[in-house]
């Protein structure tokens, strides 16, 4: 298999070197090929070239490889974020990476910040609409800075790019034996584009008898992620409630830096990455924590179909997380590259 590798920006060449030694510890011991082809797309390729992807980047990352891995984007010297635009948000549109997958799983209840809540009460995968919503940044400003600016930026929500993510949400639940669906919008305020959501998601619930389908505005959701998480299995929603509610998932599980991501448009080249960013000021100290960029590794071998290799790196990691082998974000004494030297060398058939 063919991997581009994109490290990116801060940490996210720190955890990627990580990800990427797990991954060929991985590769060593099942004995299979994984050719990993580091590509030096971020800030400072951006800054000394003016480039922030080729103009053929994207067809290239689609057509030349079987999957992409990134590690994080974002750079002070770069305020604009232009080159994160183009990289990161550009990669999910032009290869409309329509599903943005992000498991919140708890593995170990001395990680969650809730009183009296274990592995059991914390297991669900939220499917973020990765490609819509205000992400397509149309709008713009009028008379921009004066007192008189006006500025607008459009929510778009598309029959078929609402239907997409529903529909791989309850299909999901199906070919895991989940039960339960929440679909979770705005509609009480946002009457035209979150309408859109309720028909299509009632509309696909009928279809799926054997699943309770069941809906929360978002506000509502985020207080309930707190109150009883155990309630959710398969939550779905738009891109910037989905951005927002990883965030919160990410830290029921331990951390930013525990939350793994892929970017998924079923059946073609797809995108793997750190639900994190690029954290400057942790950069290159050894500290963050690779946990959620080697589980992100993990979601990218399972859809490329090497699911014994994934579930062994997933056990390594749970392994060294349990028993507090990692950086301290999990109470652990290791630094960033430690925590790779020992996940790796759990990694066995
Ligand atoms: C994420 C990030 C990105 C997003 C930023 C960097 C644009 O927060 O992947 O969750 O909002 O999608
Ligand atoms: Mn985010």
């Amino acid at each position: 298999m063919r991997i581009a590798v994109i490290p990116g920006d801060g940490i996210g060449v720190d955890v990627t070197a990580e990800a990427v030694k797990v991954l060929r510890a991985a590769g060593d011991v099942f004995g299979r090929a994984v050719h990993l082809e580091m590509l030096p797309y971020g800030a400072d390729y951006y800054l000394q070239t003016g480039i922030s992807l080729p103009p053929n980047g994207y067809a290239m990352l689609r057509d030349d490889f079987d999957a992409i891995y990134i590690g994080a984007l974002g750079d002070p010297r770069i305020p604009d974020m232009r080159h994160a635009r183009d990289i990161l948000l550009g990669t999910r549109f032009e290869l409309d990476l329509y599903v943005n997958y992000r498991p919140v799983r708890l593995l170990h209840e001395r990680l969650c910040p809730l009183k009296n809540r274990g592995p059991e009460d914390l297991n669900f995968v939220v499917f973020r609409e990765n490609t819509e919503g205000v992400y397509v940044n149309v709008g713009g400003r009028f008379k921009a800075g004066t007192e008189d600016e006006i500025a607008v930026q459009e929510d778009i929500n598309t029959y078929k790019g609402v239907h997409r993510i529903i529909r791989h949400a309850f299909e999901y639940a199906k070919a895991h034996g989940l039960a339960r669906v929440c679909m979770a919008d705005k509609s009480n305020a946002m009457t035209h584009g979150h309408a859109l959501w309720q028909r299509v998601y009632w509309q696909l619930a009928g279809e799926y008898p054997g699943i309770d389908a069941t809906h929360l505005y978002i506000d509502a959701l985020a207080m309930q992620m707190i109150k009883n998480p155990a309630q959710f299995q398969v939550i779905v929603t738009n891109n910037m409630f989905g951005d927002i509610v990883t965030d919160l998932g990410a830290q029921l599980q331990g951390g930013l830096g525990m939350a793994a991501s892929g970017n998924l448009h079923p059946g073609r080249t797809s995108m793997f990455e750190p639900v994190h960013g690029s954290a400057p000021k942790y950069a290159g100290k050894n500290v963050a924590n690779p946990v959620g960029a080697i589980l992100s590794a993990a979601l990218m071998l399972e859809y490329l179909g090497a699911t014994v290799e994934a579930a062994a790196i997933e056990a390594a990691v749970k392994e060294s997380v349990i028993s507090g082998n990692g950086t301290a974000e999990i109470g652990g004494a290791l630094g960033t590259r430690e925590t790779g030297d020992y996940i790796a060398g759990l990694i066995n058939d």
